[in-house]
Parts: structure tokens; C-alpha cells; sequence
């Protein structure tokens, strides 16, 4: 069913949603405060360069769907649903300004006052968590409406490109739809009904911050590819036929792997590789700053785990896991050696569980690396049969390593008085930072 929808800010998002939304039926009122804009799209001309939109737009016009304002009071007053689409640049510093955003929100509140209707307010535009709880609270002090009720606040993000935006508009890999109400979610599925892509509904706040991740995941790919290509190229090596191999790995690659929030990485091959690969640019004067800081990165992460064990007060540590992930043995460069040497050297009292560390069976580099950081080992590793012993004796323990079998017991340390788990691996997604147990990064 078409609905009637305003538009805030017809710039590059706006006047390409307008176009958009005319085109899937609904019937648009763009308002900007740039009256040469409005009078473009009057007029069926796009405000901006955006291939096919100039169509679009004008299309939408002569069918009497699309026309533009100034006030906003008639489009508040003339539709039910508003995305707000104005720009939110940021300082020099990087500071995001929301001058915008408040400045539509205070306009919509005063014409909301005079309206009984309930009316869907969604914001477009790329905003910082928090971002639409504030804008809730001006609506609400200024009209003395309720959220949920008398109207309702959304975050559906924009994932458009400058170029391609029609097709990506039409083709999103989602749609996103952060809120708190049914009615809202349900009015915001039916606006998107003819686009054939997955509705996720989330949380407002990870739809608002989820453009920001997107964006800088972006950033950090061109980044990356661009640094190896600069490695490649002193090398003699074609970059893009690099990459073009490279990306066809879609198991580790180019997939969800390794993405997920958790504790830092280790290991025989990913510190050493990192580490060549970087050896060998500097001698080479190839300056590669992200590459260059991931270790860097890797190691804060190892200190703000160590952070969250010295906040604790406590003395007494038991570490569940001591390889550099579960189902091995290989301790070399595993990060949880390396906390455990930074908490004995502090002076703290541990004990380590690893069911798959045996002193006896290790040799080699892996029993090298252990001796070194932890001389005295063997008078800290717990026997496997006495898991339960090194739970009682603990005030703080720290879970390194997700071993199914040992979860159980885990979460009910959490429910035991004065006994703190840290997770550096997230044993149970049900399990969320209260009083006794810290996740590392959730
Ligand atoms: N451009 C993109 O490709 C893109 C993609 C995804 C998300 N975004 C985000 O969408 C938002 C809009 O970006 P854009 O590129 O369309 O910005 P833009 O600068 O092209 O357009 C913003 C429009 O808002 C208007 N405006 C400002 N204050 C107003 C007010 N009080 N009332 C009515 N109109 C007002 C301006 O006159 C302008 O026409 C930003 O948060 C941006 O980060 C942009």
C-alpha cells in the first residue's frame, strides 16, 4: 500500500529516496531550506548529478507523486512517515555536526504539535548512537507526545553509493530498521515492501552506528589493498593480479572470519608473517601505517584485558585456556602467555587450566617460547581432574579459551558471590556484563 512521505534534505540521499519511494508508488513531499533545490524538483529536474535521477524525479512529479517545499509544517501535516536526510558533516578535528538534525527535529516538533495523527520519524542520515534518544527527548519536551505512542522514532541507514545510488537503492544487501515499537517496524516494512532485499530490525543504536563500521570497514579495505599494492609493486609482483587471487579465498578472506569482537590473535603464523611482511617494507622504505600498527593493535588489546584483571582488586587468578585458541596446544606467541607473564611479574597468584597443554608433551619452539615467558610454569598448571579446585581457589578467572565442556561449570562461577569471570571469548551470548562477569569487548 503507497504511503505519504516527507522528505528532510534533498540532496544526494533525499532526492534519490524521493525518486526512489515515487517510483515504488508512495506519494513524496521533499522539504529543504534551499529553495533553488525545491524549485529543481518542481520543476522535474534533479538537484544534483546522479544518473537516471533527473527521470526519476520527473516522472514522480508529472504523476502529481513527488512535489518539493520549504515548510515544514505542510509536509508534516501531509504525510505520516518523515526521513530525515540533511547532511551531518564533521569538524576539521573530526567532530560530528548534528546541527542539522536538531535544527529539522525542533521544526518537526512544533508542527507535530498541531497534528493528532501518529507519525513515523526516521533518520536517514549518518548519525552517532545516542543521536535519537536525544531527538526523542526534543520531541517529547517540546510537544508533550510519547514516543511509541503519539509517534515514533527510527534508524533506517543509508547504504546508497554517489554513482550507483538508483541501483543501490533498489538492490540494498539489507534494509535496517532500528526502533523500539511494533507499529513503527510494521509501517517501515511496508514502505520497503516491493524491494527485494532481507529486513533486518535491531536496536537503535547499532543501526545508527552500523553505517559508521560499515564506512570505515571500507576505509580500512582500500587501505589495505592499497599498501599491499605499494609491497607488490616493489616487488615486481602485479597487485590486482595478487588480489584478484587473493580474494577468491572466501573461507578465511573475504568472509565472516575473524571479524568477530574477542580477544587478541596469536599463534605460530599470524604475529610472525605480520611481523616479516612489515620487517621487509621498512628496509625497503614502503611506508605501510595500518599494516605497521596491527601489532600495535593486537598489543593495547592484550593490555585492556590486563586492565580489566588489575581493576579487580583481587589477588588470586585462575586462567581457563593457555593456547593461542582452543582445540591446540601451541602456545607460541599465544596471547593468554603473555598475560599470564605480565600478572606474575605484578605479583599476582595463578593458576592455569589447559586441558590441552601437557608440559610433558611439549618440544620444540612451542616449549621454548613457554619457558621463556614463564620459567617457573610447571608450579602454576592445574592437573585436568582439578578443573573444579583452581575454580574454588580463584577470585578472578580469566576464560582464554571456549571449551564446550567447561562453559557449564563457568557460568555458575558467575552466579557465585565474590568470585569475578573475565571472558575474553564469549562462552554464552546470553551471558552480558553485569556485576561479576566482564566481557572483554561485549
Ligand atoms: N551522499 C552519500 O552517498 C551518502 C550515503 C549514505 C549516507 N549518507 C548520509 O546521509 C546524510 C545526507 O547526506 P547527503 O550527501 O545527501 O547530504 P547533502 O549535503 O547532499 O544534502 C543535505 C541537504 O539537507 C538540506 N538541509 C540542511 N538543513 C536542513 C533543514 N533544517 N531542513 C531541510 N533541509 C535541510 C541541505 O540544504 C541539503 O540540500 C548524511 O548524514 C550522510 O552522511 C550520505
Amino acid at each position: 500500500m503507497s504511503k505519504r512521505i516527507s522528505i528532510f534534505g534533498a540532496g544526494y540521499v533525499g532526492s534519490v529516496s524521493g525518486g526512489c519511494l515515487a517510483k515504488l508508488g508512495h506519494s513524496v513531499v521533499l522539504v529543504d531550506i534551499d529553495k533553488v533545490k525545491t524549485d529543481i524538483i518542481n520543476s522535474g529536474k534533479s538537484p544534483i548529478i546522479e544518473p537516471g535521477l533527473d527521470d526519476l524525479l520527473s516522472n514522480g512529479v508529472s504523476k502529481g507523486l513527488i512535489e518539493a517545499t520549504q515548510s515544514t509544517e505542510y509536509a508534516i501535516l501531509n504525510t505520516d512517515i518523515s526521513f530525515v536526510c540533511v547532511g551531518t558533516p564533521c569538524t576539521k578535528h573530526g567532530c560530528l555536526d548534528l546541527s542539522n538534525i536538531y535544527a529539522v527535529v525542533n521544526q518537526i516538533a512544533k508542527a507535530i504539535s498541531k497534528k493528532k495523527d501518529y507519525h513515523v520519524i526516521t533518520i536517514r542520515s549518518t548519525v552517532l548512537p545516542g543521536t535519537i534518544d536525544a531527538c526523542i527527548g526534543i520531541i517529547e519536551k517540546e510537544t508533550g507526545k510519547k514516543n511509541g505512542v503519539d509517534f515514533s522514532f527510527c534508524s533506517n541507514p543509508e547504504f546508497l553509493r554517489e554513482g550507483t545510488a538508483i541501483h543501490d537503492y533498489f538492490n540494498p544487501p539489507y534494509t535496517l530498521i532500528g526502533n523500539n515499537d511494533e507499529k513503527s517496524l510494521e509501517i517501515m516494512k511496508s514502505v520497503y515492501q516491493d524491494i527485494e532485499a532481507p529486513i533486518y530490525n535491531t536496536e537503535i543504536k547499532i543501526a545508527e552506528i552500523l553505517k559508521y563500521i560499515n564506512n570505515s570497514f571500507h576505509a580500512l579495505k582500500v587501505a589495505f589493498g592499497n599498501e599491499v599494492g605499494l609491497i607488490a609493486k616493489d616487488l615486481g609482483i602485479d597487485s590486482h593480479k595478487l588480489i584478484e587471487i587473493f580474494i577468491k579465498d572466501t573461507k578465511l578472506n573475504i568472509s565472516p572470519y575473524y571479524l568477530k569482537s574477542g580477544f587478541a590473535f596469536g599463534g605460530s603464523c599470524l604475529p610472525k608473517d605480520l611481523k616479516a611482511l612489515c620487517y621487509y617494507a621498512k628496509a625497503q622504505n614502503i611506508n605501510i601505517p595500518v599494516l605497521s600498527h596491527v601489532m600495535a593493535s593486537n598489543n593495547n588489546h592484550i593490555n585492556a584485558g590486563i586492565d580489566m584483571i588489575l581493576s579487580t582488586n583481587k589477588k588470586k587468578i585462575g586462567i581457563v585456556g593457555l593456547s593461542f585458541k582452543s582445540g591446540t596446544d601451541d602456545l607460541r606467541e599465544s596471547p593468554m602467555v603473555l598475560m599470564a607473564e605480565t600478572l606474575l611479574g605484578k605479583g599476582f597468584d595463578i593458576r592455569i587450566y589447559d586441558k590441552n597443554v601437557s608440559l610433558a608433551r611439549l618440544h620444540g619452539a612451542n616449549k621454548s617460547f613457554l619457558e621463556f615467558h614463564i620459567p617457573h610454569i610447571s608450579k602454576l598448571i592445574v592437573d585436568t581432574d582439578k578443573f573444579d579446585e583452581m575454580i574454588n581457589f580463584s577470585e578472578v578467572i580469566i576464560v582464554g579459551n571456549k571449551e564446550p565442556d567447561l562453559v557449564e561449570r563457568i557460568k555458575k562461577a558467575v552466579k557465585e558471590e565474590n568470585k569475578i569471570v573475565i571472558d575474553l571469548v564469549r562462552i554464552d551470548p546470553l551471558l552480558v556484563t553485569n556485576n561479576n562477569y566482564h566481557g572483554i569487548c561485549w
